[in-house]
């Protein structure tokens, strides 16, 4: 019998559940001229979405992880290797002639391209500009591509100014659509919501929330045996710990299940064994996480621990404490849905245990 949940890589098919109204909007936001900004907290299924979007209107698409890029050219590199990924190389040959920077493709024995360089040039912009030259060139003669950028506001780091240029390029396509994706709310709002930024506006605004209990409960109970006495208390105590984050829960789901199914564990007990086995997995990453945060992260997650809203926490000066939400927040430790809270439900339950 097959675990019924998965976690950690994209879902699709039976593991994918809710977002109706989502897919919706992003199957017609595709089809028309313009592009989707979507931001949610790690792991929220912002790419399981997308994929599932671009797959029911049958386009094709590249994805362009930016937290994988460290330069200009090595952005230019992946958007040409992605494109052949969908296209032989050797189909678009005549197109990179009019590349102003010739790439050097290596290939596999089978044609397939596996490493990409440019020479040396002194403005990498014209490599992007190429590129997704590229891109709009074989989406004008064939199915229009999507372009995904994930991690969109990595792209700040890779030099000064890229964001304007960058919009310079898109806006006078006319026949891909871009998804910006991003996981850094502050930021990402920056880039799309501040006046004075180049991608102000620049396309339909989404944020991806957490999976509602009524259709997470039905999903994980459909998925656990009917043989089991007291499945709602154990799908309750599941949702209750994980507060449906969807990777958490289903996480906590597919470990449950192997105790249930294989160590045929008392129902009574199952989700508490479940997190303590989860907890102790990651005893010694919480560990080393913990004693690099300082004194005001410390107080501040252990408050969040309890239950103390930000404003409540007495023990420290209102700036230092943003400064350090701020901090913990682009680390990613802490989320911000209707309140402040601590983003991984392991992480909380092992604070809390450690307090004692
Ligand atoms: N619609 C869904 N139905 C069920 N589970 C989901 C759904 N979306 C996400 N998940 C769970 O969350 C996990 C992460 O999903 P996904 O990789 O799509 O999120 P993401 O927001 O792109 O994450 P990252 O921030 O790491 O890029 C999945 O492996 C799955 O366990
Ligand atoms: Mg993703």
């Amino acid at each position: 019998m097959k675990n019924p949940f998965k976690f950690g890589t994209i879902v699709e098919g039976e593991y994918f559940t809710d977002r109706t109204e989502e897919l919706e909007s992003i199957k017609q936001l595709l089809n028309s001229d313009n592009h989707l900004i979507l931001i949610s907290p790690r792991r929220f299924g912002k790419s399981s979405l997308v994929k599932r979007a671009v797959t029911q209107v049958a386009r094709p698409c590249i994805s362009l992880n930016l937290q994988m890029v460290v330069s200009v050219e090595g952005l230019a590199a992946m958007i040409l290797k992605e494109v052949f990924k969908l296209h032989p190389w050797e189909k678009l040959k005549h197109l990179l002639s009019s590349f102003r920077v010739v790439p050097t493709i290596s290939t596999t024995p089978s044609g397939e391209a596996i490493d990409i360089t440019f020479q040396a040039t002194t403005d990498a912009t014209v490599l992007i500009e190429d590129a997704l030259q590229l891109v709009e060139k074989v989406s004008e003669k064939g199915e229009s591509m999507v372009v995904v950028f994930d991690e969109f506001q990595e792209l700040m780091g890779l030099d000064k100014g890229i964001d304007k240029r960058l919009r310079a390029i898109i806006q006078n396509q006319r026949h891909v659509n871009y998804i910006f994706l991003g996981s850094q709310e502050s930021m990402m709002t920056e880039i799309f919501e501040r006046k004075r930024s180049p991608f102000y506006r620049f396309g339909v605004l989404m944020h991806l929330d957490r999976i509602p209990h009524s259709n997470f409960s039905q999903y994980i109970s459909e998925r656990l045996s009917d043989n089991f006495v007291s499945k709602v208390n154990v799908v309750e105590q599941i949702l209750a710990t994980t507060r449906c984050h969807p990777y958490y829960t289903q996480q906590l789901a597919a470990l449950v299940w192997d105790m249930l199914t294989y160590k045929k564990m008392n129902e009574a007990e199952v989700v508490d064994q479940a997190i303590t086995t989860l907890v102790r997995t990651h005893d010694f990453d919480f560990e080393r996480i913990w004693l690099n945060f300082n004194k005001t992260d410390r107080s501040i997650l252990m408050g969040l621990v309890n239950s103390v809203q930000l404003a409540n926490n007495r023990r420290l000066p209102t700036s230092t404490m943003y400064s350090s939400v701020k901090r913990l927040m682009q680390s990613g430790y802490v989320i911000k849905l209707d309140t402040f809270e601590i983003e991984d439900p392991f992480f909380a339950r092992w604070i809390r245990q450690r307090q004692g």
